[in-house]
C-alpha cells in the first residue's frame, strides 16, 4: 500500500510542547487540518528509545491508537561531539521538571568546559514519524543542521538550546534568527523535507 497524506487531512501532532507545534505547523504550510495532542487531551508517552527515530516512532504510534487518526511525531534534540552526543535523547530531560532551558544550556557549557572547550561542533537532530491508527503502516525520516556553540548564549527567540547553537555557515544563533530563517534551515525543516518528498 503507497502511504500517501492528501491535503485538508486530518492529523493529531504528538507534542505537548507549543514551540514546536508553532514551528511544525508553519512547516506543513497549512496543508493539514492539524490538531495537537495536547488539545485532545492525549496522555504523553514516556519516551523510553534510545534514538531519536525510536521516539518519533513511539510517540506517532501512541497518538494514531489513543485518537483514531493519522499521527505526526517528532523526537529531537542536540548533539554536542566533544560529549559523545550528549545530551541527544536526553535534551529535553536536562531541563529538568521545570523545563528550565537555563540550566539544561548550563550544564552544557560546564561538560563542555571540562573537556577544554576546543571542539565546541554540535548538531540538532529531529526524526518525523507518521503513524496510521488501527497499528497500520508508520513512516520516519530524520533531519539534522550541524554547527557551533558559542557561550554565553545569545538571543530571545525560538526556544530550548536556541540561543548557544550558531549553524555552519552563519553569524547569528538561532536564538538570534527571524522565526522563518531558522524554519528555512532547521533539523525540523530538512526532515520535512524528507517527508514531503515521500508521503505528498
Ligand atoms: P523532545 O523531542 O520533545 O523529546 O525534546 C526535544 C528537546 O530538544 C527540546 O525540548 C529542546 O530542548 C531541544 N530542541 C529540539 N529542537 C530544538 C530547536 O530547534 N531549538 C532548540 N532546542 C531544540
Amino acid at each position: 500500500m503507497a502511504l500517501k497524506l492528501e491535503p485538508g487531512a486530518r492529523l493529531v501532532v504528538a507534542t505537548h510542547n507549543p514551540g514546536k507545534a508553532r514551528e511544525l505547523a508553519a512547516i506543513l504550510e497549512n496543508r493539514f487540518d492539524l490538531v495537537t495532542a495536547g488539545e485532545l487531551g492525549l496522555p504523553e508517552p514516556e519516551e523510553t528509545e534510545t534514538t531519536f527515530v525510536g521516539n518519533a516512532l513511539l510517540k506517532a504510534r501512541a497518538a494514531a491508537q489513543a485518537s483514531g487518526l493519522i499521527a505526526l511525531a517528532d523526537d529531537s534534540g542536540l548533539s554536542v561531539a566533544a560529549l559523545d552526543g550528549a545530551p541527544g535523547v536526553y535534551s529535553a530531560r536536562w531541563a529538568g521538571p521545570d523545563k528550565d532551558f537555563g540550566l539544561a544550556m548550563a550544564k552544557v557549557e560546564e561538560r563542555l568546559q571540562a573537556t577544554g572547550l576546543e571542539d565546541c561542533a554540535a548538531w540538532f537532530t529531529c526524526a518525523l514519524a507518521v503513524a496510521w491508527p488501527h497499528e497500520g503502516p508508520a513512516l520516519v525520516v530524520e533531519g539534522r543542521v550541524d554547527g557551533q556553540l558559542t557561550f554565553p548564549g545569545r538571543g530571545r527567540r525560538g526556544f530550548g538550546y536556541d540561543p548557544i547553537f550558531t549553524p555552519d555557515g552563519g553569524a547569528l544563533t538561532f536564538g538570534e534568527m527571524e522565526p522563518a530563517a531558522k524554519d528555512a534551515m532547521s533539523h525540523r525543516a530538512r526532515a520535512f523535507e524528507k517527508l514531503k518528498a515521500a508521503l505528498l
